[in-house]
Formats: C-alpha cells, sequence, structure tokens
C-alpha cells in the first residue's frame, strides 16, 4: 500500500511507471466506452471514498471514471455528514472506519495537515486530490499530456509557468525535479514561490528559473502552463492580486515568444489570466489535459493499491 500526497516524496521511477502504465492502458481501451472496464479488470470489486472539502468538477468525475474501469466503484462524503465535520468522532477513529469500509481514501482539503494526520492512521491508501500546497494528481497528469502531446521525454522540453505560485506549481515543480525538465516561472515580483518550495529550488539549480517579465519566462518555451490567479478560498485583496498580475496574462503577443508550436495548458477553472482567442485556440490543449487526468488516475489508483505492473 502507499499513498499518494506529494510528488517531491515519491520515488521518480514510480512516478515514470506509472506514466508508462497510463500510456498503456490508454492506447488498449480505444474503442471501449467511458464505463467500460479495462480487460483485466484491475481493481474488481474495491471501493475509493472521495472526500471533498472545496469544490471540484474534474478531480471528483476522472476519480469516478478511474475507479470505474478499473473494476471498482467511489462513494462521495461531505464532510459535514460525518461526525468528524461536528467535532463528534475524532480523525483517528474516522480513519479507522475508512478504512473498514472502503480501500482507497480522496482528500481535497484546505488542511496538509490533515491529510498528513489520516496518513498516520489509515491502514488504506489515501490520495491527495489538492491541499494548499500541492495538487499531484493533476500535474502527474499534466506530465503526461505533455508527453503525449510532443512525442518526447519532457526532460528535452522546456516548460513555463505564468502565473501564481500556488499549489499546482508547487507541484509543478516537484515534478520539474523528478522528471528534470527546464522550467521558467512567470511571475511578479510579491508573488514568488513560498520559502520551502524556494528551498527545494535552491537544492535543484540551474533548471528552474523565477523571472518577473512574462516574455522573459515564455522564451522559447515548448509548453506554456496557467492556472486562477485567485485559487478556491485564496484569502487576499482579489482586486490588487488580479491588478498585480495584469502584464502577466496570456495573451496572442506573450505566447509569440514560445516556440512557433508551442502548447498552452491549464488545469481549469479558469480565470482571467488567459485570453479566450489562446484558450480557445489552436494552441490550447486543455480538454485533453483534462481527460488525461482518468487515464492517468487509473494508473496512480493501482500504484496505491499495489497492483501496478
Ligand atoms: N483541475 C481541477 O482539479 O479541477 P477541479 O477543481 O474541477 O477538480
Ligand atoms: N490553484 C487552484 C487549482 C484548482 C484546480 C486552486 O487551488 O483553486
Amino acid at each position: 500500500m502507499k499513498h499518494f500526497i506529494n510528488l517531491k516524496d515519491i520515488p521518480a521511477s514510480d512516478l515514470r511507471k506509472i506514466i508508462e502504465d497510463a500510456k498503456i492502458r490508454k492506447i488498449k481501451r480505444k474503442k471501449l466506452n467511458k464505463l467500460d472496464k479495462d480487460k483485466d479488470n484491475p481493481l474488481k470489486g474495491k471501493l475509493l471514498i472521495q472526500m471533498f472539502e472545496k469544490p471540484s468538477s474534474r478531480t471528483r468525475l476522472s476519480f469516478y471514471l478511474a475507479i470505474k474501469q478499473l473494476g471498482g466503484g467511489t462513494i462521495n462524503i461531505k464532510v459535514n455528514e460525518l461526525h468528524l465535520g461536528k467535532g463528534g468522532e475524532s480523525l483517528e477513529d474516522t480513519a479507522k472506519i475508512l478504512s473498514t469500509y472502503g480501500d482507497g481514501f480522496m482528500l481535497r482539503t484546505d488542511s496538509d495537515k490533515k491529510i498528513e494526520d489520516f496518513s498516520k492512521y489509515l491502514t488504506i491508501p489515501i490520495i491527495n486530490g489538492l491541499s494548499p500546497s500541492s495538487h499531484p494528481t493533476q500535474v502527474l497528469s499534466d506530465i503526461f499530456t505533455v508527453e503525449e502531446i510532443k512525442k518526447k521525454n519532457i526532460s528535452k522540453l522546456n516548460i513555463c509557468w505564468i502565473g501564481d505560485s500556488n499549489n499546482v506549481l508547487n507541484s509543478l515543480i516537484a515534478a520539474s525535479i523528478k522528471f528534470s525538465f527546464n522550467l521558467n516561472i512567470g511571475c511578479p515580483k510579491n508573488y514568488k514561490p513560498k520559502k520551502f518550495v524556494m528551498d527545494w529550488i535552491e537544492t535543484n539549480k540551474g533548471k528552474i528559473n523565477i523571472f518577473n517579465d512574462a516574455k522573459k519566462a515564455a522564451k522559447n518555451a515548448d509548453v506554456i502552463f496557467s492556472d486562477k490567479v485567485i485559487s478556491l478560498n485564496d484569502k487576499v485583496d482579489k482586486t490588487k492580486k488580479i491588478k498585480d498580475f495584469k502584464s502577466f496574462k496570456i495573451n496572442s503577443k506573450l505566447m509569440s515568444y514560445a516556440k512557433k508550436d508551442a502548447t498552452f495548458l491549464h488545469c481549469l477553472p479558469r480565470g482571467s489570466e488567459v485570453s479566450e482567442d489562446i484558450f480557445l485556440g489552436k494552441k490550447s490543449k486543455v480538454w485533453l489535459q483534462a481527460l488525461n487526468r482518468v487515464h492517468v488516475q487509473k494508473s496512480i489508483l493501482l500504484y496505491c493499491f499495489g497492483k501496478l505492473r
């Protein structure tokens, strides 16, 4: 049994194995319907419990399809439906109960500590479905999408992030270290990653660069990533933050600094950080990116359940 909490704590060889498994599984089920099971039915009879303390469209639905295609099922619970939410039951006892009824637990939460605490008491794997510090299932899936589009190992590509230093970027930085790819980050001066993330960058100098100028960050990029300037439950002066990011909007002018065949990716939901023509244009592969969450999360589930080939 393995947890899937932060990319930085998972061996690079395991992350690579997950991606390779997802590639094979995706090809094999080309002609199948969404709810058809993979032929080997590897998680037959298994139950994934999902709990969302924040909204989710993609993570919720893609995990539903992922476990279904592997032969299992899922149930969604809300924290306010549990005794835990109202303070009537400890996290430790809740973890034991989840482990009694379920085979895996996917949690989206506003508390990294809650994920850590659950991981101590659960006897089933926990998957981080987005926390304040990371969004590992999203980013591993994005690595898969980049390699699928570019038909190259990501270590041969220039990856660029224009936007806020948030959970998704933290996971992208961890991925840059694990998969050894160049990562140029473009963000306003006062919005660089937090100290603990800057420390990882420091220990992996050279491949990760931060620019306070979006054009410099975008130069020669194969892929430009972005995300909402205002994240879920971001407790900031929103008007000021959006203003501070004004010159970091991804539009055709900014895209022109990247390579001619550059791709635009965004985990969604979007805000005003990208222009409509880029988001809906030819370079954008955001719908494929969302779809691939299903394929990669299947292999993440197999990894957690000890069934990865
Ligand atoms: N990208 C992503 O995680 O989307 P949701 O918030 O809809 O799950
Ligand atoms: N950074 C965003 C990602 C949403 C999928 C957030 O945390 O809201």
